[in-house]
């Protein structure tokens, strides 16, 4: 099955913001599009040895989701200054799967100064995989956040803003995906 979107958690912890705001960006691009959520959480992976674990069922089924997709938004956590090891792994297990898509992110942080944690991730999807990267990350810290719900209407506001972006540039960067 094709996916023009993939909306992927990556936070392995049950009560995750990150979870939240990927949840939203998938009901906004499910109002109109083909897209489809998936939870790391439900996907129990190995940590990459670049050797056995590529045979990994999970980690076959991920590449597979991700290989079948034009556009994929990563929510995740940050973790010291960097997406969460959980997501790291995640595009170490399913590297080229990634190539040529339109990728996003939404990042949740405890503080206001980690924005730039997910900087490392995108340039190695850009400069491995050719990825092509949208310029507007939603990064919310927990002030956002009440009882598993946004409280914060300009969140609201740039996750549905991620959304458009992402279907306005999906036409132009990314080529249909193949099966
Ligand atoms: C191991 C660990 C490291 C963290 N490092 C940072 C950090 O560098 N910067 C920051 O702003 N928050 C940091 N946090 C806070 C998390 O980003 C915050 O709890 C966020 O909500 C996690 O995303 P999640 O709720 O989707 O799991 C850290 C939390 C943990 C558990």
């Amino acid at each position: 099955m094709q996916y023009d979107y993939l909306v992927i958690s990556t936070s392995l912890n049950p009560e995750s913001n990150s979870r939240i705001m990927a949840k939203v960006v998938f009901d906004e691009l499910a109002k109109k599009d083909n897209a489809k959520f998936i939870d790391l959480k439900d996907y129990p992976l190995p940590i990459c040895d670049g050797d056995s674990c590529y045979a990994d069922k999970n980690v076959q089924e991920l590449a597979g989701l991700i290989g079948n997709a034009r556009c994929v938004l990563m929510a995740a956590p940050v973790y010291n200054f960097y997406l969460s090891a959980a997501a790291k792994n995640l595009i170490e297990l399913t590297g080229r799967a990634w190539t040529d898509k339109l990728v996003g992110f939404l990042c949740a942080a405890g503080g206001r100064s980690s924005y730039m944690s997910v900087m490392n991730v995108a340039n190695s999807l850009m400069l491995d995989f050719r990825c092509l990267i949208i310029p507007r990350f939603v990064y919310a810290d927990g002030s956002s956040f009440q009882a598993e719900q946004i409280t914060d209407g300009d969140l609201q506001r740039r996750i549905v803003e991620l959304a458009d972006t992402a279907r306005r540039l999906i036409e132009v960067a990314a080529p249909v995906a193949v099966s």
